[in-house]
């Protein structure tokens, strides 16, 4: 089994000193890379700008911008039979990353951003017979329902709903809670546990064990 993880923030260049991002700590990601990697698994982990190291045995391309985490996942994804992509990739850069730093001025400053790739969705275009794909969704609201509309629209075989409203699950917590829901119809709740817990519990449901 080969596995492609991705895990972590992206950083979109605003100037040599700013950039937007997000709290992800990657601690979801690399705690599927290490449970992946516990199952003898062959798993490469792309990761965003965090501060954890890289679990024993996995192989660990670092990236920063969204554009980055394109490159190196989709370069890889032929050569994987299962891709979860767990990582907070930033839907929007700025349009223009400035050369020199940003000067202020006496009135307000707007940004222009444009979009950028959605990974998980060409990767559901060319998801592969036989290959596994995973995605996970981060939703304030209407978390099921919007989790679903991510599975069908994206071409995948799993989405992990996680609730990032809530100050003890979702971003940069050590535990979390989610919702499995299956293109089969399938629905399993994880009751809120240590990352490391969830990890191995989503790669159980995922390759069609029981818990
Ligand atoms: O890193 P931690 O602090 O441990 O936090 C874990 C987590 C909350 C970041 C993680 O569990 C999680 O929910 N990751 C997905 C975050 C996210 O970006 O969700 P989304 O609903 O915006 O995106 C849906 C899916 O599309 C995700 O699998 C995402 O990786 C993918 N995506 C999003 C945008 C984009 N441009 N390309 C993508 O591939």
């Amino acid at each position: 089994m080969r596995v492609l993880i991705s895990a972590g923030p992206t950083r979109e260049r605003l100037d040599p000193v700013r950039f937007l991002s997000n709290r992800s700590s990657g601690k979801m990601g690399y705690a599927l890379a290490a449970a992946a990697h516990g199952r003898g698994w062959e798993t490469t982990l792309v990761s965003g700008p965090v501060e954890l190291p890289c679990p024993a045995g996995v192989e660990r391309v670092m990236v920063e911008s969204a554009a980055e985490m394109a490159e190196a996942i989709l370069s890889r994804a032929a050569a994987a039979d299962c891709v979860i992509m767990a990582a907070a990739v930033a839907d929007y850069r700025p349009r223009q990353a400035m050369s020199q730093k940003i000067k202020k001025g006496g009135g307000t400053l707007v940004l222009e951003l444009e979009r950028t790739q959605d990974i998980l969705a060409e990767l559901g275009k060319r998801k592969k017979s036989g290959q596994l794909l995973v995605g996970f969704a981060a939703e304030t609201e209407n978390l099921l329902s919007n989790a679903a509309e991510k599975l069908r629209k994206k071409n995948l075989d799993w989405i992990v709903a996680n609730d990032v409203s809530k100050p003890d699950r979702g971003f940069g917590t050590s535990e979390n809670c989610v919702t499995l829901l299956g293109v089969s119809g399938r629905r399993i709740e994880l009751p809120l546990a240590d990352k490391r817990l969830i990890a191995a519990q989503v790669l159980t449901v995922i390759t069609g064990g029981e818990l």
